[in-house]
């Protein structure tokens, strides 16, 4: 099994599966992880397994995915922007737990077909999105290497992602890795809408863009999440607060 550092490397978002099932233990680890993830916070993530049937797990929209999966998560959780906070943080520790089991994934919060899926929801809560999970296909079909490849050609560069009074060369090691792993991370149509800010011996995280929707909170909490890998690699463990302008606080 690849570490946390190691998965976050090589993710990306895997948008064509092949046919074979994903194995049962690697399933049931994906199972704990859902556990552990609704006991440690207010959520409800739902693992759908389809594998006893003929049907997929999720209906993806096939201008975007190519194959089927007969696993994947519901992301759910409280409405509202710290709701979405949450279920990004959390939904990148499973993203990055199914790539170190070598699971394919990818987080669909709109190009899949809203009726194929019956999550339970309680009072508050909703479908943010859904992680199919299976194995890449072999080859990346050329379809889907256009996909990405055309959305990534509008990366950030490194040094747009931190608000300091130093230039970034100058950070320390810790706060580097960090940007890089939050640049490294999925974000809703590769919008990267968040910022580190690094002033004052502070260290907080925020949505840049004025123009705001709900999805980029998922964002915030995606990159929360990428950004303590990437510092606990380096050598600060850490952890955030949540909410607009949280900071992270070194241990
Ligand atoms: C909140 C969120 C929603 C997303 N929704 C979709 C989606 O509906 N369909 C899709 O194909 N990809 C979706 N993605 C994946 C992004 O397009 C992808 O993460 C981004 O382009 C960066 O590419 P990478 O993940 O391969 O590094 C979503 C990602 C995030 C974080």
């Amino acid at each position: 099994m690849l570490s946390e550092i190691e998965a976050l490397q090589k993710r990306v978002s895997v948008r064509s599966f092949d046919k074979r099932p994903v194995d049962a233990g690697v399933t049931g680890l994906i199972l704990e992880t859902v556990e552990e993830i609704n006991a440690a916070a207010a959520l409800h993530f739902q693992l759908v397994d389809t594998s006893g049937s003929k049907k997929p797990a999720v209906r993806l929209t096939p201008a975007m995915f190519s194959g089927e999966v007969t696993l994947c998560v519901l992301l759910v959780g409280p409405e509202g922007e710290l709701g979405g906070e949450l279920v990004g943080y959390y939904s990148e520790k499973l993203l990055l737990r199914a790539v170190a089991l070598g699971l394919g994934t990818c987080w669909v919060a709109g190009t899949f077909d809203r009726k194929s899926v019956s999550p339970a929801l309680k009072e508050g809560e909703k479908l943010w999105g859904v992680v199919p999970l299976g194995y890449a296909s072999e080859k990346t079909p050329l379809l889907q290497r256009t996909i990405r490849s055309r959305i990534r050609a509008k990366d950030r560069r490194i040094e747009e992602f931190v608000e300091s009074d130093y230039p970034f060369a100058s950070l320390p090691a810790w706060i580097r890795a960090g940007a890089e792993a939050v640049k490294a991370g999925p974000s809703a149509v590769n919008q990267q809408p968040v910022n580190i800010v690094y002033k004052g011996g502070l260290l907080t995280m925020r949505l840049w863009k004025e123009k705001r929707n709900e999805m980029m909170f998922n964002d915030l909490g995606i990159a929360k999440y990428q950004f303590q890998v990437g510092a606990e690699a380096a050598g600060v463990r850490g952890f955030w607060n949540f909410g607009q302008d949280g900071e992270f606080i070194p241990e």
